[in-house]
C-alpha cells in the first residue's frame, strides 16, 4: 500500500493546500510532521471555505483521521480556537477524528512574544537577522525543543513534574528577557496558561508512532501533509532565511514516528513560477511589471500574515535541487495559467557565480546573495488554460513550458492543477495508485 508524503518544493505557497485535499479524500489518515500554525490555507468544500493553520486537511472531511505528529509545534491557545472556529461551521473535532502526538511540544506565549520581539529589535538595529518571520513563536519553541527544556503535550498531564519544568525554561527564558531589557515572566503565569488549556488538548493526545504503525499494518493510506517549502528547511533552505523546522520529506518519517521505508510517493507540489515571502535570496524575482503581473493574477498575498508575496520566474535549477533532498517521485504543477497571456517566459537553469557556471544553488549565504540566474526563454501563450482538465485543453506552448520543466528538474508531472477548483486538475499518475 502506498502511503504519499505532500511537500512544497520550493519557498511554500505552492498551492499544497488544493493537492492535499484533493489527495485526503482517497486517504484514511492524513498527519502534519513539522511546523505549526506558521502554514496556513483555505479548503472549499461543497461551497463552504475553511482555514486551516494547524490541524491536518482530513480534519474537515467526515470519517478521515487527523494526526498532528511529534514534529509539529503545537500552540495550544492557536489549536482551541482553530477547533471552536470549525465547530461553528458544523465540523466535528473529537478524539475519533483528530489525534495529538503526546510527544509533540507546545508553543506558548512567551515563545510567541519573544519572536516579534526579535523580529522588532532586528527592524531597528544591525545586531539581528530580520528573518520576517510569520511572530508565531516557531523558531523560539523548536529552540527550546532542541535545548531540552521544552514543555511537551504529555507533561500537561504530570502535574507532579510540570512546575519543575516550567522552572527550568523561565530560567532560561528570564535570563534572555533580562538581557533584552524585558520584564521577567513569573512561575504562576505560565502554570496559569498551561493549566487553563489541559482540559482541551489532553483528549486529543495518543502515542503516534504506535498508531500509525498499527494503521499501516492494516493497510490504511496515509497522507503526510507537509508546511512552508523545502527551501525553508533549516538545513536545506536558504539559512538563515528559514523557519526552524526540517521540511523536507524525509521529515514526515522523523516528525511522525513512522519508518522511512513506508513513506511511499513523494509528490512536490510545484508553482509555475517562483514566490516567497519574508526576506532571504530570491535569485529570479522580478522587480518589474512582470513580477507585478504575476502577483496580481496569482493573488500572492500571505494567507497566515497577509503580506505581499515576491514574485519571480520558475527558478529550475532551486526545484531540481528539492527534487533531489527530497526524493521527489513527481510534481504537482499549479497556477500554470497565472502565465496566460505572458509574450515569453523565462526559465533558470543554473546560475553564474563570480564569472563561473554552477548548476546548484550554493549553501553560503555570501554566495546565495551574489548568484545570477542563468535563463533560457521560451515563447508564451495567449489562449487561456483556466480551468484546463486534460491535455488537449492546453495550448502547444504551455505543454512545451511544462515538458521543459519535467526535463530541467527531473521529474515528471504527476499533477497539473488549473485553476483553484478541486476538479481543474489534470491526473497523469495518481499518486496513491502508483
Ligand atoms: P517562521 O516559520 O514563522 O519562523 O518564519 C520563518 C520564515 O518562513 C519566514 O520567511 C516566513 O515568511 C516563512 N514561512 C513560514 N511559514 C510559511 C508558509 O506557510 N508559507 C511561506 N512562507 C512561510
Amino acid at each position: 500500500m502506498t502511503n504519499v508524503v505532500v511537500i512544497g518544493s520550493q519557498w511554500g505557497d505552492e498551492g499544497k493546500g488544493k493537492i492535499v485535499d484533493w489527495l485526503s479524500e482517497r486517504a484514511d489518515i492524513v498527519v502534519r510532521f513539522q511546523g505549526g500554525h506558521n502554514a496556513g490555507h483555505t479548503l472549499v468544500i461543497d461551497g463552504t471555505s475553511y482555514k486551516l493553520s494547524l490541524l491536518p486537511s482530513g480534519v474537515v472531511r467526515p470519517g478521515k483521521m487527523a494526526v498532528i505528529g511529534n514534529g509539529v509545534v503545537v500552540d495550544p491557545h492557536a489549536l482551541i480556537a482553530e477547533i471552536d472556529k470549525l465547530e461553528k461551521q458544523g465540523v466535528k473535532i473529537t478524539p475519533e477524528n483528530l489525534r495529538i502526538a503526546d510527544n509533540a511540544t507546545l508553543i506558548l506565549s512567551l515563545h510567541r512574544e519573544l519572536d516579534g520581539i526579535r523580529e522588532d529589535a532586528a527592524s531597528t538595529s544591525n545586531s539581528g537577522v530580520k528573518i520576517g518571520t510569520t511572530r508565531r513563536g516557531i523558531g523560539p519553541a523548536y529552540e527550546d525543543k532542541v535545548g531540552r527544556r521544552a514543555i511537551r503535550v504529555m507533561d500537561l498531564a504530570d502535574v507532579e513534574t510540570l512546575p519543575a519544568k516550567v522552572e527550568r525554561l523561565l530560567t532560561h527564558h528570564n535570563a534572555l528577557r533580562r538581557g533584552l531589557g524585558e520584564a521577567e515572566i513569573s512561575h504562576d503565569s505560565i502554570m496559569q496558561e498551561l493549566t487553563s488549556v489541559a482540559e482541551r488538548v489532553l483528549p486529543f493526545r495518543d502515542t503516534i508512532w504506535l498508531l500509525l504503525d498499527k494503521q499501516r499494518r492494516r493497510g490504511a493510506r496515509i497522507l503526510f501533509e507537509g508546511a512552508q517549502g523545502s527551501l525553508l528547511d533549516i538545513d536545506h533552505g536558504t539559512y538563515p532565511f528559514v523557519t526552524s523546522s526540517n521540511t523536507v520529506a524525509g521529515q514526515a518519517a522523523a516528525g511522525s514516528g513512522m519508518g522511512p521505508g513506508a513513506l511511499g510517493y513523494v509528490l512536490g507540489i510545484t508553482k509555475a513560477y517562483t514566490t516567497r515571502v519574508g526576506e532571504g535570496p530570491f535569485p529570479t524575482e522580478l522587480d518589474d511589471e512582470i513580477g507585478q503581473f504575476l502577483g496580481e493574477r496569482g493573488r500572492e498575498f500571505g494567507t497566515v500574515t497577509g503580506r505581499k508575496r515576491r514574485c519571480g520566474w520558475f527558478d529550475a535549477a532551486l526545484v531540481r535541487q528539492s527534487v533531489a533532498t527530497n526524493g521527489i517521485t513527481g510534481i504537482a504543477l499549479t497556477k500554470l495559467d497565472v502565465l496566460d497571456g505572458l509574450d515569453e517566459l523565462k526559465i533558470c537553469v543554473g546560475y553564474k557565480l563570480d564569472g563561473q557556471d554552477i548548476d546548484h544553488l550554493p549553501a553560503s549565504q555570501g554566495q546565495q546573495a551574489r548568484v545570477e540566474p542563468v535563463y533560457i526563454t521560451l515563447e508564451g501563450w495567449k489562449e487561456s488554460t483556466v480551468g484546463a482538465r486534460s491535455w488537449a485543453d492546453l495550448p502547444a506552448q504551455a505543454i512545451k513550458y511544462v515538458r521543459q520543466v519535467e526535463a530541467l528538474i527531473g521529474a515528471p508531472v504527476a499533477l497539473l492543477s488549473t485553476s483553484p477548483e478541486r476538479d481543474d486538475t489534470i491526473l497523469v499518475t495518481d499518486p496513491f495508485e502508483d
